[in-house]
């Protein structure tokens, strides 16, 4: 098996840095790391590297809205990012962040070296502009009514009523989502790499590749559609990289993406020795894997081989794609309580139990798969509980107790225990293609027949009769070592549990141990290894993750109702208190040296009042005089410096210009009481 070292670096997606790691993003990190521990046991030469995707206008407008740089919001996320895949038993060689100066100098080199060879296009394009923000904005930032079926509030690129896909300019009465403003068409240059000519390139990539078949139909269509340039630069104000001769155009966050599995692997080379080169020159040998969702198929298996192409550097040797996590057959919700945070999850369930959940249903295939609670308890009771840990825990208290802790050989099934060594190459094989359900099923098989070995035997039975003492150690010991084998199997799955098993096995696991069994070998005292999944806790995790989301339910952006949240419940009896009342404003005029008020009287229907309305700024006396508005009738008079004011204009808005007083629709007449 490892008679040949390969060298192989692997990636997973890079998580963005706005947003806590939910059960979603952790199934990709679970399988790519239990296919690198499964590597690195068979002996290979095997380097796991992220980080953090830091840049782009969402990660900036959060970094404003939470009021932090956005240096120091992203050093924070990647903290949080680092404890919670620690925590899942990730094991990354290193965890870096796209803003980052290694991965600087790769987009600049790249960019270059494209530029230089002629795959940077450059043309103007209109594209929308927010007046206010003073900025263009993204399509997910324009929202407006759907071009096709006219349904109100829809995305900017992509209606969810009748599913229509159109520019954001095709909207009708389009807003931005982030000040509220009506777009405005602005012209700016941007810079496009040149991705149709590099068709030929991909073709050939695609055929010499390990893809996945889903993943070459996808590509077949897309060269069928044709390619199209790719927009890779974007205007300030943006957080990301200036492109170099370029003042205040940056690069798009999707270029500098993927070149931050560079930069993530050069800071580890830097800090281990280990040869850049070798791994990314053109005619390398060592193999390259990206592990990713389905969602980002098209930027990992068309933009960036071809970036690399163009730049002088080698081609992935594959990319997988994995499907989307649903629990309990639905898309994660955060109002069910199952749009759950990796945290949140720790809270409250062992992370062993998600891995090998997940295990047990992942294929090499891009489907979704689903996490559904109870068949989540159920399975890992079952397997893991009922089968796995039971062998140990029937066969290691008579070891202990009765043989001071020695196994012996002499194997009392000697097909049993050379089916459980034999099934190595398979799981292995299983493993290497990513098989995942299919390597977890036949371990437990195994664990099933040697149950049923220890159960057809009753060692509890024979320790009572006279003379079978030794035929009790042989069977125990046969179930300790089959048990150690199954463990070493499920290990890239199960790092912690396997440590655990270590201890008390007192043996490395490592792969190769499959192939023999320990004798006159001395065990340690057997602890409990593993807890059965409570259905209680997962309801619990799940009340947390409704909460979790309320309390911190904040949209991605600014506005009136982010900026002044709405107030604390009242009753309809404190709502009736206040006693709102249509007036017609009588008179209007200003006040001399009030720099905000203006003295205005208002007629309550037979009733004239005198009130000072801090209203200047965006209104002109003249312009009131004979208006309907509202006020409030029933406030205490204040005495002010320039007289009484006896009740109060209500008006809408932060201020300045942006101050509006309110109309009653026609018919009202003053005195009328307003609830
Ligand atoms: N930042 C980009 C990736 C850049 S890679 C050069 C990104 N980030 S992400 O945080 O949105 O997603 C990270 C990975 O998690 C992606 O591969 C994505 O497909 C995966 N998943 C996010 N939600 C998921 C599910 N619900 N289910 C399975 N995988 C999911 O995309
Ligand atoms: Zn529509």
């Amino acid at each position: 098996m490892s008679t040949n070292k390969r060298k192989i670096l692997v990636t997973s997606a890079l998580p963005y840095a706005n947003g806590p790691i939910h059960l979603g993003h952790l199934l990709e990190y679970i399988q790519t790391d239990i296919w690198v521990r499964f590597q690195k046991m068979r002996g290979h030469e095997t380097y796991y590297v992220c980080a953090d995707d830091a840049h782009g206008t969402p990660i900036m407008l959060k970094a404003q809205q939470l009021g932090m740089a956005p240096e120091q919001m992203i050093e924070q996320v990647r903290n949080e990012h680092m404890a919670d895949f620690a925590d899942f038993h990730i094991e990354f060689d290193n965890y870096h962040s796209t803003h980052s100066d290694e991965n600087r100098a790769f987009a600049e080199e790249i960019y270059r070296r494209l530029d230089a060879n002629g795959h940077i296009k450059r043309r103007t394009i209109s594209q929308l502009f927010d007046p206010e923000k003073q900025m263009f904005l993204p399509d997910r930032f324009v929202k407006g009514t759907c071009p096709k079926c006219k349904s109100e509030d829809q995305n900017g690129d992509n209606c969810d009523n009748c599913g229509a896909t159109y520019s954001p300019t095709d909207l009708i009465n389009p807003i931005s989502v982030i000040s509220g403003a009506t777009p405005v068409l602005k012209d700016s240059e941007h810079y496009f790499f040149d991705l149709p000519a590099f068709e030929q390139m991909l073709k050939d990539w695609t055929r010499s590749g390990s893809l996945q078949e889903e993943m070459a139909n996808k590509l077949a269509e897309w060269f069928e559609q044709g390619l199209q340039q790719w927009d890779i630069s974007r205007d300030a104000p943006y957080f990301g990289f200036e492109i170099p001769g370029a003042p205040g155009k940056f690069f798009y966050v999707w270029l500098d993406a993927p070149i931050g599995y560079m930069g993530s692997f050069k800071n580890l080379c830097d800090k281990q020795g280990i040869d850049f080169d070798e791994f990314w020159k053109k005619d390398s040998d060592a193999e390259l894997y990206h592990f990713i969702g389905k969602d980002i198929i098209y930027f990992h298996s068309l933009f960036w081989p071809a970036m690399l192409h163009g730049s002088g550097y080698r081609q992935p040797t594959s990319v997988y794609a994995h499907g989307f996590v649903t629990v309990n057959g639905t898309k994660m919700s955060k109002s069910k309580g199952t749009f759950i945070k990796g945290r949140t999850y720790l809270d409250h369930l062992n992370p062993e139990y998600l891995r090998y959940y997940f295990a047990a249903k992942l294929t090499s295939r891009i489907d979704d798969l689903d996490l559904n609670l109870e068949d989540f308890a159920q399975r890992v009771n079952s397997d893991l509980v009922g089968k796995l840990v039971n062998i140990a825990s029937r066969c290691a208290s008579f070891i202990s107790k009765k043989f001071d802790g020695i196994l012996v050989a002499n194997p009392a099934d000697q097909a049993l225990a050379d089916e459980v060594m034999n099934a190595g190459d398979s799981i292995a094989k299983h493993y290497e293609n990513r098989e995942f359900g299919r390597a977890m099923r036949e371990i437990m098989a195994l664990a099933d027949k040697v149950n049923e070995y220890i159960a057809v035997k009753e060692p509890w039975q024979l320790i009572k009769e006279d003379g079978k003492q030794q035929e009790v150690q042989e069977i125990c010991s046969l179930g300790i070592n089959l048990f150690r084998i199954l463990m070493i199997y499920l290990k890239p799955v199960l790092p912690a549990l396997a440590e655990k098993s270590a201890a008390f096995l007192n043996d490395e696991l490592i792969w190769d141990g499959h192939k023999h069994l320990l004798t006159d070998h001395k065990i340690n005292k057997f602890k409990a290894l593993l807890q059965r999944v409570e259905m209680d806790k997962i309801t619990a995790m799940v009340e947390d993750s409704k909460e979790n989301l309320a309390a911190q339910a904040q949209p991605v952006v600014t506005g009136p109702l982010a900026d002044d949240p709405i107030a604390d419940e009242i009753t309809f009896d404190d709502f009736a208190k206040v006693d709102l009342r249509v007036a017609k404003i009588v008179t209007a005029e200003h006040v001399e040296k009030a720099e905000k008020l203006l003295r205005i009287e208002v007629d309550l229907g037979g009733e004239t009042r005198q009130i000072f309305a801090g209203i200047k700024s965006a209104y002109q006396p003249e312009d009131l005089i004979g208006k309907l508005t509202v006020v409030v009738a029933n406030l205490a008079p204040r005495k002010m410096r320039f007289g009484m004011s006896e009740g109060m204009i209500i008006a809408a808005g932060p201020g300045g210009k942006d101050i509006f007083i309110l109309n009653p629709d026609n018919g009202a007449e003053p005195g009328m009481r307003v609830m």
